[in-house]
């Protein structure tokens, strides 16, 4: 049976790697899409998820993550979560019950000390001293150059979906503050019988579109995985531009059911991607017009993470 795996940023090399064996051997994406994204939120040269993310305006690194499964529907995530490298389990944790399925500051900590999660300094020297750089250069608020949210959208091989994302958000944001990136339906979300979605990019920008259930409902309406990534953000772009001048960074990934895959963005973005056909291999996409154009990334001449 096909299996297939998309994921955003070339810092999931490892961690999609790590999943395809699992996928390789029928384990299911859910044990996939953890895997994976521990491996990066465990890097600590990695600087935009998990331990070493870059801090809030006070220095404290607050994560969020969110978990959907594409069989159940079933979906879960933190916000503002502090001192929990693994934000993606207490995500998943809180997708399993009826009721609590998002939790947000203390409330999360408490839960994800409830299971025995151990709180710990996600703050690394080097996070540290990029905080303390930028709040001497005293610049605006930006995302952090190059790439955010580590999101990835998997099938397994008993034919089933899941999306999942895990990021320390923007870098000096405010206190409590979250992004798309643990909002069901616009950081992520997943439907086995319409394909999953997960985003990186401004989430200001991605969540007032919804945009990773625009997409899955775009594909439940019969467009390929591509049409619906690259119309997507394409057609969110040109509406932000027109309302109020500019449009921030949006990048999204997605997959149908049979495991093809999609990317949007209207900025450099590179992602992983893996299936049953084809080994892993970092891509780069670049906005054209309407299109996508998408090639295979190159040390020499790509300088993204
Ligand atoms: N996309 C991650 C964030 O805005 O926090």
């Amino acid at each position: 049976m096909k299996w297939s795996m998309i994921a955003t940023w070339k810092m999931s090399y490892d961690g999609v790697n790590k999943g395809v064996c699992l996928l390789k051997d029928k384990k299911s994406a859910k044990d996939a899409v953890l895997e994976a994204i521990h491996a990066v939120e465990e890097n600590e040269a990695f600087h935009s998820v998990g331990y070493s993310g870059l801090p809030n305006e006070q220095g404290v690194v607050q994560c969020d993550a969110g978990f959907m499964d594409g069989k159940t529907l079933q979906a879960g995530a933190v916000g503002a979560l502090e001192g929990v490298i693994h934000a993606v389990d207490v995500a998943y944790e809180c997708s399993k019950g009826r009721f609590n399925n998002v939790l947000v500051g203390e409330g999360a900590n408490e839960f994800a000390a409830s299971l025995g999660m151990k709180k710990e300094n996600l703050l690394t020297k080097e996070s540290y001293e990029r905080y303390l750089e930028r709040k001497k250069e005293n610049q605006p608020l930006s995302s952090y150059d190059g790439h955010d949210t580590v999101g990835m959208v998997v099938l397994d091989q008993q034919g089933h979906l899941v999306s999942a994302t895990s990021t320390s958000g923007l870098f000096m944001k405010k206190r409590g503050r979250v992004g798309d990136s643990p909002l069901i339906g616009s950081g992520f979300y997943c439907d086995d019988e319409a394909g999953g979605a997960a985003a990186t990019g401004v989430g200001e920008e991605i969540m007032r579109g919804c945009l990773s259930y625009e997409t899955v409902r775009r594909m439940k309406e019969g467009m390929s995985a591509q049409e619906a990534a690259s119309s997507v953000v394409f057609e969110w772009t040109e509406r932000m531009i027109a309302k109020k001048g500019y449009c921030d960074a949006i990048s999204l990934i997605c997959m149908n059911p049979s495991g093809e895959i999609g990317v949007g963005t209207n900025i450099k973005f590179a992602y992983v991607a893996a299936d049953s056909d084809s080994n892993t291999e970092i891509y780069v996409a670049l906005p054209k017009g309407k299109e996508v154009v998408i090639r295979k990334y190159d040390s020499k001449i790509d300088d993204l993470d």
